[in-house]
């Protein structure tokens, strides 16, 4: 059965501080978002592909996205006020598919992760099948945050891939309970029970978040 891929790109980029949605950021030839895109599509098997929108952004999204989709669709949706609330909005729009069996598993991917390529959807995708879920990780010899140095860390990334029907009921658990998790894991971490397997992250798949990673993501893209 086919899987739906999501990108989400309805946040504001405050942190990059563009003054302008950073995934609508030019690097190497086209937005971040375009580049985000133009990976899902390439992407076997996908029958549903959804773009999670800011309002007021559609204008300037359509017509990034209209020149690269050939005979694909791709559904519009509205984000909301935080990523959780982005990806219900999806999940919601994706729901009669989910519920006639039209699609077994979902990605979903942040746009500001223009490197993320075809193959790593493929093994979170193939992951999600056999365990239920499924998401990119990257090893450091350490991390440092809040509570000091933890050795042996761990780098999450997305696309992170689930099984529809569970992905879909965790997030309907959430509803109404002013849930907002770091990433799509942590809400089915608190929502469901299902297997979260780990698979290799990619190094380069970095994410758009301050402003020097907009030169980096540069750098790397005009090199593939
Ligand atoms: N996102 C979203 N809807 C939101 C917030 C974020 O779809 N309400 C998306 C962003 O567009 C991005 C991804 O979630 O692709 C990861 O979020 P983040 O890197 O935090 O992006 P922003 O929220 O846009 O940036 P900032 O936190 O600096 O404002
Ligand atoms: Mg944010």
């Amino acid at each position: 059965m086919p899987a739906a891929v999501v990108i989400l790109a309805a946040g504001s980029g405050t942190r990059v501080g563009a003054g302008v949605n950073k995934v609508l950021l030019p690097v190497d030839g086209a937005s971040v978002l375009a580049h985000s895109l133009r990976t899902a599509l390439a992407v076997d098997d996908v029958a549903r592909l959804v773009v999670v929108v800011r309002p007021g952004d559609e204008p300037t999204v359509a017509a990034e996205i209209e020149p690269l989709l050939g005979a694909r669709e791709v559904l519009m949706v509205a984000g909301g006020a935080d990523r959780h609330a982005s990806e219900w909005a999806a999940l919601q729009a994706l729901r009669p598919a989910i519920r006639d069996g039209l699609i077994d598993v979902v990605a979903i991917h942040d746009a500001a992760r223009p490197l993320a390529t075809p193959a790593l959807y493929d093994a979170v995708i193939t992951a999600a099948r056999t365990h239920g879920g499924a998401i990119p990780v990257v090893a450091t010899s350490a991390l440092l945050g809040p509570n000091g140095l933890v050795e042996g860390g761990a780098i999450v990334q997305t696309p992170q891939a689930f099984a529809a029907g569970e992905l879909l009921a965790a997030y309907t658990a959430a509803d109404g309970d002013g849930f907002t998790g770091t990433d799509t894991a942590s809400c089915l971490e608190a929502y469901s029970d299902v297997q979260i397997a780990a698979v290799s992250g990619e190094v380069t798949n970095l994410k758009v978040t301050y402003p020097e990673d907009v030169a980096l993501a540069e750098a790397l893209l005009s090199r593939r």
